[in-house]
C-alpha cells in the first residue's frame, strides 16, 4: 500500500483515515475525494483532493488514470437511518458506488477496502456472541446494501482475483467528526451533550446493547488489515470487529465518573430503535484476532476519558 485513493473522504471515517494514511504513506500519496469541497483550512485540504460523485464511473476512472493509485478505499455511503428515509437513493449510492469502485479496482489491479457493518445482521441472526459466519437477513435498506456489498467483495476476489478486504464495523465513536444519519450515533452525541449541556435525551432506549469501537482503533484496524498477509485471510467478505458492547446507561455511568451531575433521559425514535433492535448485542471477533491480529486498545472507560477531555478542550469549557 503506497498510493491510496479514498472516496467519502469528508465522512465520519474518511476524515480520520485520510490523515492517518497521509502520516504513514506521505501527504502526496493519498488522494482524498468526496462529493463536496473540504473547508480550505481543514486538514483534508492540505493534500491532494478531487471532487468525485461515486456514481459517476467515468469520472472515477479518469481520476484513477491520472493519480495511479495501487490501493482503493471506498468509504462513500449513506448510513442506516438516512438510508431508511430514502431507500431507493441508498441503493443507487451504496450499491452503484460500490460496483463502480470494484470495477475500477479490477480494471486497474488495485488492492481494495470497503467497510461493512453490524447492520449486515438482522433479527434472525444470533444476538449474543454473533459468529463470523451466520444468518444475515437484515431488515433495513442499509443492511441489505451491506450484505450485498460483502457478497460482491467475495465475488470480485473469487472471480477476478481482486484483493478485496473488509470489516463489519460496529458503531464508531470519535470527537473529531460527528457522524450523520447512523443508528449508533447516540453514543457520540451523548459525549458532546454531556460536555456542552450536562444533559442528553437518548433516541435509543436503555438496555439496547450494541457493539461500538473508538475511531482510533477503527482506523488502525483498516491499516492493519490492508497490510496483513493476504494468504492468511480466509474471509474476503468482511470481518466482525468490536471493542465493547454497551447500552446508554453504561455510557451515563462512565460519563458520571467525570461529570457527576450528568443527566440522561429518553425520547426514543421508533425508526432508529427498530434498526437497533434488529442488530446483535455483541459480536464474536475471534476470526479478526486470529487471522490478522485485530486488538483494539480502547474500552468504554478509556474512550470516555479521551472523548470528554478532547470535547472539553474544543469547547474550552474546562
Ligand atoms: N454506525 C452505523 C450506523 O449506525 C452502523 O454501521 O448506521
Amino acid at each position: 500500500m503506497k498510493k491510496i485513493m479514498i472516496t467519502g473522504a469528508l465522512g465520519q471515517i474518511g476524515t480520520e483515515l485520510v490523515i492517518k494514511c497521509r502520516t504513514l504513506y506521505g501527504n502526496d500519496n493519498v488522494l482524498a475525494t468526496d462529493i463536496r469541497e473540504p473547508d480550505v483550512d481543514s486538514a483534508i485540504a492540505q493534500g491532494p483532493f478531487e471532487i468525485l460523485d461515486v456514481t459517476d464511473k467515468n469520472h472515477m476512472t479518469q481520476i484513477v488514470e491520472s493519480f495511479k493509485p495501487d490501493t482503493f478505499m471506498h468509504m462513500a455511503a449513506l448510513l442506516s437511518a438516512t438510508a431508511e428515509k430514502n431507500p431507493q437513493f441508498a441503493w443507487d449510492l451504496n450499491m452503484g458506488g460500490l460496483l463502480n469502485a470494484l470495477e475500477v479496482a479490477r480494471e486497474y489491479h488495485l488492492q481494495f477496502f470497503t467497510p461493512s457493518s453490524i447492520g449486515a445482521f438482522g433479527p434472525s441472526t444470533p444476538k449474543v456472541n454473533t459468529p463470523q459466519v451466520t444468518i444475515q437477513r437484515p431488515t433495513s435498506m442499509y443492511g441489505v446494501n451491506k450484505v450485498a456489498g460483502e457478497l460482491l467483495c467475495q465475488y470480485y476476489f473469487d472471480k477476478f482475483g481482486v484483493d478485496t478486504r473488509s470489516v463489519r464495523f460496529p458503531g464508531l465513536i470519535s470527537h473529531i467528526k460527528e457522524p450523520g444519519g447512523g443508528t449508533t450515533d447516540y453514543a457520540v452525541d451523548i459525549y458532546f451533550k454531556a460536555v456542552r449541556e450536562g444533559h442528553y435525551s437518548s433516541y435509543i432506549a436503555k438496555d439496547t446493547f450494541m457493539d461500538m469501537m473508538y475511531m482510533e482503533d477503527a482506523i488502525d484496524a483498516i491499516i492493519q488489515l490492508m497490510e496483513a498477509d493476504g494468504v492468511k485471510l480466509i474471509n474476503r467478505n468482511a470481518y466482525n470487529l468490536s471493542a465493547m458492547s454497551i447500552e446508554p446507561e453504561m455510557v451515563k455511568e462512565a460519563i458520571r465518573e467525570h461529570y457527576p451531575e450528568f443527566q440522561l433521559d429518553y425520547e426514543v425514535d421508533p425508526i432508529r430503535q427498530n434498526i437497533a433492535d434488529s442488530w446483535p448485542n455483541n459480536i464474536d471477533i475471534s476470526c479478526a484476532r486470529a487471522e490478522w491480529g485485530f486488538n483494539p486498545k480502547y474500552d468504554l472507560n478509556k474512550m470516555t476519558e479521551v472523548m470528554l477531555n478532547e470535547i472539553a478542550k474544543k469547547n474550552k469549557v474546562r
